[in-house]
């Protein structure tokens, strides 16, 4: 009885309890700490215990998660619980006690993680707003400590100063059309997603100039710039309403504008020594979308038909 009580009371010395907060990588292995003052009472009996699963140990018997669990003595008065391959359920309070009741440890684990995007709720690979809209892109990200998410632009040289899980453009603009990359950081890793945001919006077409004069035999060139998301089709119709490609006459010449800006520039250029007094006349650029058909015209005109004053008349 009066051993008992000596034990019971050295080891009430508050001085021994341990009570901490340790954080444990998933998958990776962790030591939990339980070491009784010496020195050790013979036949003493150390048990770890958890919230969630109850006596998990005695001595060095293991009761529960045997693949996972393992009682370590690195010295005769400790009895270490080395968990490992953590995995999220492992987060719980862990206890060390004495067959006589005392608690030598106090230990809350939490499993901590790299980030990891929540593909569910993330953003895809492609994201279309239409223009005016309200642009929202998301990206999810679990792990601990909470990861920091930024966005940029293009790539990972342009930051766009935005941090957090969404990325919100009102009144979104066809130039906005881009890459968007979000990163997700913390102390364990980075992962990132790429959103290719398309802004949605009917065509426009505009011609250079709407009268083009040209010599018989010479070479001309009608140009074109067509605006629109998604743009269907684009090409040049002539007097007949007929399509026009690349030919030993005429030889169509796109460029887009390249960057994803949603601009392309189509010139119709009559090749050398092909304009006869047949060919003058009304040639249109036609771009279409899946709703809507838009066309502007082009007359190629004798220079003879130049007004006197030399104006050109626009429209
Ligand atoms: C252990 O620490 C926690 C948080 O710091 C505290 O709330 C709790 O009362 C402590 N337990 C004991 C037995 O000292
Ligand atoms: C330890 O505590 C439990 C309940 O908290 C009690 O049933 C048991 O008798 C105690 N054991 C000793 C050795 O004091
Ligand atoms: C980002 O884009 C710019 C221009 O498009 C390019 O010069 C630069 O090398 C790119 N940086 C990275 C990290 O890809
Ligand atoms: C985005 O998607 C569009 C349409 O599929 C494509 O034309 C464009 O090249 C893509 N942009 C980037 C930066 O990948």
């Amino acid at each position: 009885m009066v051993i008992l009580f000596i034990i019971c009371c050295l080891f009430a010395g508050v001085q021994s309890l341990l009570n901490i907060t340790v954080a444990g990588k998933q998958n990776g292995d962790i030591t939990l700490q339980c070491r009784i003052p010496e020195p050790v009472p013979n036949g003493i009996i150390v048990r770890w215990y958890s919230a969630k699963d109850s006596w998990l140990t005695s001595g060095t018997r293991v009761y529960k998660h045997r693949n996972h669990m393992s009682v370590q003595k690195p010295a005769p008065n400790e009895w270490n619980l080395h968990i490992k391959n953590l995995a999220q359920s492992f987060a719980d309070v862990y206890t060390c006690h004495t067959d006589t009741n005392v608690t030598v440890s106090i230990i809350s684990l939490v499993i901590e993680s790299e980030p990891k995007f929540e593909d569910g709720l993330t953003t895809g690979k492609y994201y279309t707003v239409t223009e005016g809209g309200y642009a929202v892109m998301k990206c999810v990200v679990s792990g601990k400590p909470e990861p920091i998410i930024e966005w940029f632009r293009g790539n990972e040289s342009y930051p766009l100063k935005v941090y957090g899980s969404q990325l919100k453009i009102p009144g979104v603009q066809r130039y906005a059309a881009d890459l968007y990359i979000c990163k997700a950081k913390n102390k364990y890793g980075a992962d990132k997603r790429s959103i290719n945001m398309t802004v949605a919006f009917e065509p426009e077409v505009d011609v250079m100039s709407p009268v083009v004069y040209a010599k018989q035999g010479e070479a001309a060139v009608l140009s074109c710039v067509v605006q629109g998301s998604p743009l269907v089709d684009v090409y040049w119709t002539d007097n007949d309403d007929k399509r026009i490609s690349t030919s030993w006459k005429y030889l169509i010449n796109e460029v887009p504008a390249g960057n994803g800006i949603p601009v392309k520039f189509i010139n119709l250029i009559f090749r050398p020594a092909i304009i006869t007094i047949h060919n003058y006349g009304k040639y249109t650029c036609n771009a279409k979308s899946y709703e809507s058909h838009v066309q502007k015209a082009v007359e190629l005109k004798r220079p003879e038909d130049k007004p006197a004053d030399g104006t050109f008349t626009y429209n």
